[in-house]
């Protein structure tokens, strides 16, 4: 995989909007003030006639793009990237993924560069198949090292990353999605906020790709008897998560959580018309957009346990929106619905 050439590309000096690179080194280091985002109450006859109380906690408001969950995940990286004196971050992803575009928004941001190592090589050679993801992260000066799905799967082997260090050894290098022990602790303002908000809330739903962020609510929500929180695995074959999720558990004595992991409507990027239809109703009551990979299954999750009176009444639940909204714009629905 360390052979395969790195496509440099430009970057849209106009599109940098932020005075980022202006600042000191010292105050590029906490780049990332948090600020509080709405929790916005859901009202609906569904919810008043099952006694519960909804609330969706917009972290897709949280910052324009480096959104939702990846602000959280990558703050603390961030901060360690300069602490470290690195130039450049780099990262894993697919073609689609949230995370390879915020790396590259936020990398910008913090006067990083940032190299992508993304699956399907046949990518290095057809920039006219390239997503809208990819386009993205090249405006944002990633450069890319495009590498076989066989590679790929070994990426994060001991000699790959060895190897990859020493290719490139003013990079600090994230894990794919981002997810390691400091992303993990960086949702702990987060969850602070959230408790502050809604300080009686009793269950708390999240999307779950890796399981870090899961992990991340998990250690800092504030420990109250009979709350829990739900994670919406996205991906077949959840279940895999859970040693991972059990890892990044630190705190001692954490609320009840489960992984729910039938909720993948046939895997990563997989939709059935009845989750698309969901969605659209949903976005059509609330007026909040969701991503398909990731919130609009974590909301449909929350309907069904709903229906099934698995969700006592009297219950306050809030739904995390992670963001993902990037990964829309590739797609028609985006302009049929909500952003005309
Ligand atoms: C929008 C969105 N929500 C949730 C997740 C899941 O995050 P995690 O990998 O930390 O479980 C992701 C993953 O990248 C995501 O992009």
């Amino acid at each position: 995989m360390n052979n395969a050439p790195l496509t440099k590309n430009r970057y849209n000096k106009e599109a940098f909007t932020h005075s980022f690179r202006t600042m000191n080194k010292k105050s590029r280091a906490r780049p990332f003030i948090i600020q509080a985002t709405p929790l916005t109450p859901l009202v609906s006859p569904l919810f008043q006639a099952f006694g519960v109380t909804v609330y969706m906690k917009r972290e897709e408001l949280n910052h324009p793009e480096i959104q939702g969950n990846k602000w959280h995940k990558l703050r603390l990286n961030l901060q360690m990237a300069h602490k470290q004196n690195k130039k450049t971050l780099l990262t894993f992803g697919g073609a689609y993924s949230n995370h390879i575009a915020a790396t590259a928004a936020a990398a910008q941001e913090a006067g990083l560069n940032s190299i992508g190592i993304i699956r399907g090589q046949e990518l290095a050679h057809h920039r006219n198949r390239w997503s809208h993801t990819l386009k993205y992260a090249a405006q944002r000066g990633m450069a890319f090292q495009f590498i076989t799905r066989a590679q790929y799967r070994e990426k994060s082997l001991p000699h790959q990353l060895n190897t990859l260090q020493k290719k490139y050894p003013d990079a600090y290098i994230l894990p794919e999605g981002g997810s390691n022990a400091l992303a993990v602790k960086g949702f702990e303002p987060l969850m602070h906020q959230i408790d502050t908000q809604c300080p009686d809330w009793t269950h708390l739903f999240t999307s779950v790709g890796t399981g870090a962020t899961f992990a991340g609510l998990i250690n800092y929500a504030q420990h109250i008897p009979n709350r829990t929180l739900l994670g919406v695995a996205s991906l077949k074959q959840g279940e895999h998560l859970l040693p991972s999720i059990q890892n990044w558990i630190t705190q001692k004595k954490v609320n009840q959580w489960q992984l729910l992991t039938q909720y993948h409507y046939g895997g990563y990027a997989k939709r059935t018309k009845l989750l698309q239809t969901l969605m659209q109703q949903f976005e059509r009551t609330f007026q909040i957009p969701l991503d398909p990979i990731y919130t609009a299954k974590m909301v449909a999750a929350f309907y069904d346990l709903l229906q099934k009176n698995a969700l006592p009444s009297g219950s306050k639940i809030i739904l995390l929106h992670t963001g993902g909204l990037q990964g829309r714009l590739q797609q028609t629905c985006i302009k049929s619905s909500l952003y005309k």
